[in-house]
């Protein structure tokens, strides 16, 4: 396990975003655990700290859990495996199963949140949730709402400051 420079591996974040996604973890207070694929979002700068900011869609089971945590985390793959298990996890709701039996997925113990990793990943981003807001339609493009949102299922973005940054194939 290797700490790394988030400015730094941001872009391999932001490659992974664009061609698969990447997996976002959560454990709520009760210690129910889910991941799910996210391909939004990323890297920003935020209150002179380090964040990565989620968009989390109203129906995801992880934002019934998200609402009951403190933490999410951010699992990379970043030697092109685990493709299967992002597309299982991006498809399957874990409201009515266990998705990490469904697909055969381990999970770590996180270090620095109460919260977990996908552990055949290679990059894990650890993140203390700072701040919580709902998308407003009235000041979004009108392209973007009619391509994006035209169900009306606007995202809730989750702001978490970076508290661990790091490989685990280093
Ligand atoms: C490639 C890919 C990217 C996705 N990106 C997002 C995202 O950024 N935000 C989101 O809310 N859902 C996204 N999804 C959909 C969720 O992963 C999907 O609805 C998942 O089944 C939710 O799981 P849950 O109900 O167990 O939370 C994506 C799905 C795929 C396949």
């Amino acid at each position: 396990m290797k700490d790394v420079n988030y400015a730094e591996v941001s872009g391999l974040i932001l490659d992974h975003l664009a061609h698969g996604g990447i997996f976002f973890s959560v454990k709520d207070k009760q210690g129910r655990v889910n991941t799910m694929n996210t391909a939004w979002g990323g890297p920003a700068f935020y209150w002179n700290k380090n964040v990565y900011v989620a968009p989390i869609r109203h129906d995801r089971h992880t934002l019934s859990l998200l609402q009951n945590a403190e933490s999410f985390t951010i699992s990379v793959p970043l030697h092109g495996q685990l493709k299967k298990e992002l597309a299982y996890v991006g498809t399957h709701h874990g409201y009515n199963e266990d998705k990490f039996a469904g697909c055969n997925l381990s999970f770590a113990e996180a270090k620095s949140v109460d919260s977990i990793i996908i552990d055949q990943c290679d990059l894990h981003i650890e993140c203390e949730i700072q701040l919580v807001t709902e998308m407003d339609k009235a000041g979004m493009d009108k392209n973007v709402y009619d391509k994006c949102y035209a169900d009306g299922d606007m995202h809730v973005l989750y702001f978490g400051e970076v508290v661990a940054c790091y490989r685990t194939d280093l």
